[in-house]
């Protein structure tokens, strides 16, 4: 069936890769104690953690390959295309998400970033209960578990005032990490407006990115120091670690979890491409999704755990009558041409120049300046009124028509925690990059990409009741929520603002753009590529998926662990934080730790 799903593999290639343990042809035996649906960020995580006593059995399920490091990115992700966004003018995007051993880990952008104490926070909020351990004291453990800091090179200068605190890092124990690494490259003209963004009232300079503060900031990459190679979830919980009890199948899919009396005991496989080696690996403790924040409320929805009108329609027999499998869908959306033409050069001190251009490039990328900002540092004029138009809105007003009520309760308590977060200096609602935007050719144009990096719109992801086994339909519903414009507008007066501080004249929305909405929804694009929320960690009456302790409710046997179980997106790039709760799950499955 064309519907099927297919990673764009354009190259037919036959890899003949050796992985002890690896059964890329597929003959695993029939039983383990845990089986793993998707072998990519979460996914290899856990199964690590799981195997590494060799007391349990663990199996991997991946529908991408292994492939060779360097493989080209475009042609290992899978081929999806969205709904058409109605409030940006009907136009549709390409969904993409990794489709290979290592998931988005393996194609991502590899910058390496977490969010603010008050996102975890906020997961412990929506977790509905009286103790919660979903917060940033107890993440932050797992963080520095998961995580190993390569620190920044003395010889960056120091007027870039490139700041790290080792406490809220991993140490070097072993290559079988994942790392964060400066690299030391740094532009020049980051100088000029690292100073310029210092002078903003309420601009915070957190010591350290992953201090959980918002403020200015540089990040690191996803990068081994030891090679220069991406460091993603295949080279920290998979290669060379060689243990019997830990296996990996690729290229095959599972098509959905077998229950019996309510427990999940399996999955059903086939080969990718079609339904040879049909077939069935069961699970004697648990099954576990780790298959993204698209396929994972897919499987479930194909499994029978979904809203039960869908369920009915796709005429899939219902095993959980679950309303939030595929709605809170959030991403990160950004407007990728807001333009500067610079009437000076942007002063950088010659002996600055000449120190950073002495640097020799250790092919460990460069490092990035970011800056996450709050509310009232965006707009200390208007951030209050918004606050309060959005507190106001009925929850149910702009999600999709006949929204299950328990849904909309849940969407009614993150409305309440993001305004009060609006009127705070703990949750950024605007984050730029400012080495992107200094990066282009002509050095008197300076172009920002501003995110909306906690977006108040909520989308889904349901599979096509007419058509169940092809990808889902991805509804990014960007801007659905008119305040989403709100806070762009709020966002481009911030940059005209700043920019003028360094003698700069805005091109592009520019003089002429009278209708800056109308704008915004010809040039907004509804994804950054960070897909978060389908199967969320809220109570069953929020609209829930999942508990605190990542079980899906109303059947045993079954968790997800991936970026689907957080109820609200991150003010950061999203994999760090992916990686904190697949080995915060580890500990939660093998009881070490009380939700
Ligand atoms: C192009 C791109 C750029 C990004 N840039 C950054 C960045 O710069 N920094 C950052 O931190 N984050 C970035 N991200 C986001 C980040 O990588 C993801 O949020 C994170 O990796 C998601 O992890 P996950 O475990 O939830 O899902 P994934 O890592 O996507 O893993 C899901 C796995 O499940 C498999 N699967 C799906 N369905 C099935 C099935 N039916 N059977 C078997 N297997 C299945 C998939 O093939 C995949 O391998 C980017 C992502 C992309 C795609
Ligand atoms: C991607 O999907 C579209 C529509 O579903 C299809 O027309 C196209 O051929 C696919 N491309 C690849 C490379 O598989
Ligand atoms: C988008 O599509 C909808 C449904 O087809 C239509 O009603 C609407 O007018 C379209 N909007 C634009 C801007 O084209
Ligand atoms: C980790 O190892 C690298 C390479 O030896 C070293 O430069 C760095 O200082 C170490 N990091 C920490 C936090 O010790
Ligand atoms: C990691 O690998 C590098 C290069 O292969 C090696 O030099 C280094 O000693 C290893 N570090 C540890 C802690 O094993
Ligand atoms: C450098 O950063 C630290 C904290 O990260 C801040 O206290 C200090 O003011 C900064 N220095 C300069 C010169 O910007
Ligand atoms: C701004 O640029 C103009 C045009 O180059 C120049 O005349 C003026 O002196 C600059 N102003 C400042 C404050 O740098
Ligand atoms: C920038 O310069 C490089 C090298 O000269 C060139 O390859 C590239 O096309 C240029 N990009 C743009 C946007 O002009
Ligand atoms: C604005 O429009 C005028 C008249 O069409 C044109 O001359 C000018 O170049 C435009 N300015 C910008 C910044 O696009």
């Amino acid at each position: 069936m064309l519907g099927m799903i297919q990673c764009v593999l354009a190259l037919s290639l036959s890899f003949s890769l050796k992985y002890a343990n690896a059964h890329p042809s597929a003959s695993p035996s029939n039983t383990y104690d845990y089986v793993i649906v998707g072998g990519g960020t979460a996914g290899l995580t856990v199964g690590d953690r799981l195997s590494e006593s060799g007391e349990f059995t663990v199996l991997v399920i991946e529908y991408g390959d292994l492939l060779p490091e360097g493989f080209v990115q475009g042609q290992t992700t899978y081929n999806i295309t969205s709904a058409p966004v109605t409030d940006l003018n009907n136009r549709t995007f390409s969904v993409d998400i990794g489709c290979i051993v290592g998931g988005s880990s393996a194609v991502n952008g590899r910058i390496f970033q977490r969010g603010s104490a008050a996102d975890y926070n906020i997961w412990g909020e929506l977790g509905g209960v009286k103790s919660t351990t979903w917060n940033w004291n107890n993440l932050l453990g797992y963080f520095k578990k998961g995580v190993q800091l390569t620190p920044p090179k003395p010889e960056i200068p120091a007027a870039f005032n490139v700041t790290y605190d080792t406490q809220y890092w991993g140490r070097n124990t072993s290559n079988h990490s994942i790392f964060a690494t400066f690299g030391n490259t740094l532009r020049p003209t980051v100088f000029p407006m690292y100073q310029a963004i210092k002078q903003i009232p309420g601009m915070n300079l957190p010591a350290d990115g992953g201090a959980g503060e918002i403020g200015m900031m540089y990040a690191m990459t996803s990068t081994d120091p030891w090679t220069g190679a991406r460091s993603y979830s295949r080279t920290g919980h998979w290669d060379g670690l060689n243990r019997k009890n830990y296996e990996l199948i690729t290229s095959t899919r599972v098509k959905k979890i077998i229950f019996e009396r309510g427990r999940a005991v399996g999955v059903e496989v086939s080969h990718r491409f079609g339904q040879e080696n049909l077939r069935v690996i069961k699970a004697k403790k648990e099954v576990i999704l780790a298959a993204g924040a698209i396929h994972t409320p897919q499987i479930l929805q194909l499994s029978g755990i979904g809203p039960a009108d869908l369920l009915r329609r796709a005429k899939i027999p219902m095993v959980v009558d679950l309303p939030g499998v595929g709605s809170n869908f959030q991403d990160h959306t950004f407007v990728p041409d807001v333009t500067f033409r610079l009437n000076s050069p942007l002063p950088v001190p010659p002996a600055l120049l000449e120190a950073a251009n002495a640097i020799i490039p250790d092919n460990l990328g460069v490092t990035s300046l970011g800056v996450a900002a709050g509310l009232p540092v965006i707009s200390p004029s208007r951030f209050a009124s918004i606050a309060k138009d959005f507190e106001s809105q009925p929850a149910s007003k702009y999600l999709p028509k006949n929204t299950h009520p328990t849904i909309v309760a849940g969407y009614q308590q993150q409305k309440r925690l993001y305004a009060r977060e609006m009127r705070s200096l703990g949750l950024s609602f605007l984050r730029i990059a400012v080495t992107t935007a200094l990066s282009g050719n002509d050095s008197s144009i300076v172009s920002w990409q501003p995110v909306n990096i906690h977006p108040l719109s909520r989308g889904t992801v349901l599979i096509d009741p007419s058509n169940p086994e092809a990808e889902p339909i991805v509804n990014y519903r960007a801007a659905s929520n008119p305040l989403d414009f709100t806070l762009y507008v709020e966002s481009l007066y911030f940059l005209s603002k700043l920019m003028a501080t360094v003698n700069a004249t805005e091109i592009s929305p520019g003089p002429n753009v009278t209708d800056l909405t109308a704008w915004l929804r010809g040039k907004t694009i509804p994804s950054v590529y960070h897909p978060v929320g389908t199967a969320p960690k809220m109570p069953r009456e929020w609209g829930g998926v999942v508990d605190e302790k990542l079980r899906v409710y109303g059947v045993k046997g079954l968790r997800v662990v991936d970026a689907s179980i957080m109820p609200t997106l991150v003010g950061a790039t999203t994999s760090m934080s992916v990686y904190a709760i697949a080995e915060k799950a580890a500990d939660l499955i093998k009881g070490k730790l009380r939700a």
